[in-house]
């Protein structure tokens, strides 16, 4: 891939008309809990499911060609449960895939042999705050974290990764990050494509220096754009020609990037048949010319791959036609026999629509804007991150709806990003950009520039502190996270 092919967001720079004086902030990355909080102590003899011990490492991985590179990775085993659970993918810096299933009562063990403090986040799961992976309870080297929580979920396309407030991007880009499957009765009673028709698909890109090792943010500017790489990798590896059988397939894609999004589209013109998106499955599938795909958001898609289809490929597209240049994610080559081809089900699930009118703010959206200061760079309203300091909007009343509206009037994109229980988008005004995922369940959603986007979200299950920020992590890791706080 020729390098120009691959910098397509050149509309965003110039329309950031403000460029902050930006302060890094030393700190000290083996304590960054202001308030450490010590692991809990399971309280009483509970049973659980399945039981994990998860554990991050430094690594290494030959990603180019000459040097290893060297990486931060999970690694996981079941110690009570079936082994099946963790799939461990080849070749790959990613941690491997966890496999669970709603309802699950399930316990991790969380080992940080890292340098420098860390701690897991389930992206996408509706978990007390304790088993979050809050930057609040970041534990330091050599310590142990234990998570337990029940699977409420539903069926999807979730992951896990580090969130140490100020290191999240970092640790991110170091490798640390896996993919997390939900199952539930539901959604393997349906004919879908299985087995190895079901592919999960991480888009990742990366920059390396001349030693071949990853090269994260090296100056402001790479603060304010989010740190964009030269490289693709999928599912942790350069492998991105793939032989697949000729038949159907489930793809469930993950943008795993840092900060860059992708306008996905197939080469060859025919529609993405999308069935799911963060939250799992769509009530049936809807297709769509192009997807724009932030950060952090999932998307599962249906593909039929015939043995003419010798030239298909996974594509993004420029964001304005004309502005950059279409490039290619994963090439597909159908090789070998026939395998299934199944008609996707007319009806995959249903999905309760949350009715606006139950929102306890019915008449009043709570407004956050996201907008960059001199002082902090990114933010949400202006404010920098302060764990534990919460506004009066920032709080919400267990067991209540709320309608918030968020608002991107600069020329970045930024995928929104709100911890637990997932929420459905209610109306987006666009500015120049379509093809945004707005259906089902989500738990990030992307706002183009311009854009402004209402969304429902019930405050259903757990009180406590979690966060809300964007997944450009290296603006999440500058300012623009806060806190928000359920409240009995
Ligand atoms: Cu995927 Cu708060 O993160
Ligand atoms: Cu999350
Ligand atoms: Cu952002």
């Amino acid at each position: 891939m020729k390098r120009r092919e691959f910098i397509q967001f050149g509309l965003v720079a110039s329309s950031l008309s403000v460029v902050p004086r930006f302060l890094y902030a030393s700190t000290d990355h083996n304590h960054p809990a202001p308030h450490p909080s010590p692991a809990p102590a399971p309280t009483e003899p509970q049973e659980f499911d399945i039981e994990i011990e998860m554990f991050a490492r430094e690594s290494e991985a030959q990603l180019l060609a000459g040097a290893k590179t060297k990486t931060w990775k999970y690694s996981g085993r079941v110690v009570k449960g079936p082994q099946e659970r963790i799939t461990v993918l080849d070749n790959s810096y990613l941690g491997p895939i966890l496999k669970l299933k709603k309802g699950e009562k399930v316990r991790v063990i969380f080992k940080n042999e890292l340098p420098e403090a860390s701690i897991i986040h389930w992206h996408g799961l509706d978990v007390p705050h304790l088993a979050d992976g809050h930057p609040h309870n970041a534990i330091r080297p050599n310590e142990t974290y234990v998570y337990e929580f029940e699977v409420l979920n539903r069926a999807g396309t979730y992951w896990y990764h580090p969130h140490p407030h100020g290191r999240t991007g970092f640790q991110v880009f170091q490798g640390l990050a896996g993919l997390l499957i939900i199952e539930d009765s539901e959604e393997q009673s349906l004919k879908l494509p299985r087995g190895t028709q079901d592919i999960p698909i991480v888009i990742q890109d990366r920059r390396f220096d001349e030693n071949n090792q990853f090269q994260h943010v090296q100056s402001p500017h790479d603060h304010m754009m989010g740190v964009m790489g030269n490289k693709l990798f999928i599912n942790g590896s350069a492998d991105r020609e793939w032989k697949l059988n000729p038949g159907s397939y489930r793809l469930r894609i993950l943008n795993g990037s840092n900060a860059r999004t992708y306008n996905l589209k197939w080469s060859d013109g025919r529609k993405l048949t999308v069935i799911g998106v963060d939250g799992g499955l769509l009530e049936a599938s809807v297709e769509y010319e192009n997807i724009f795909f932030g950060p952090a958001e999932r998307v599962e898609l249906l593909v039929d791959i015939k043995e003419t289809d010798l030239d298909l490929a996974l594509q993004s597209a420029p964001f304005v036609a004309g502005r950059g240049q279409t490039f290619n994610i994963l090439n597909i080559k159908p090789e070998g026999e026939a395998k299934e081809f199944v008609t996707t089900p007319n009806k995959l699930t249903v999905i309760e629509k949350l009715n606006p009118k139950e929102a306890a703010n019915y008449e009043s959206a709570k407004v956050f804007e996201l907008i960059p200061t001199r002082e902090h760079g990114w933010t949400i309203d202006g404010h920098p991150y302060e764990m534990g300091i919460v506004t009066e909007k920032e709080t919400c009343k267990l067991g209540t709806t709320e309608i918030w509206q968020f608002e991107n009037n600069f020329g970045m994109p930024h995928p929104i990003h709100i911890h637990g229980s997932p929420f459905q988008v209610l109306e987006r005004i666009s500015g120049q950009f379509s093809g945004c995922m707005d259906l089902g369940w989500k738990d990030v959603v992307l706002l183009m520039p311009g854009d402004k986007v209402k969304l429902i979200k019930q405050f259903k299950n757990f009180t406590g502190d979690f966060i809300y920020h964007c997944h450009n992590l290296e603006h999440e890791d500058m300012s623009m996270m806060r806190d928000f706080r359920v409240i009995l």
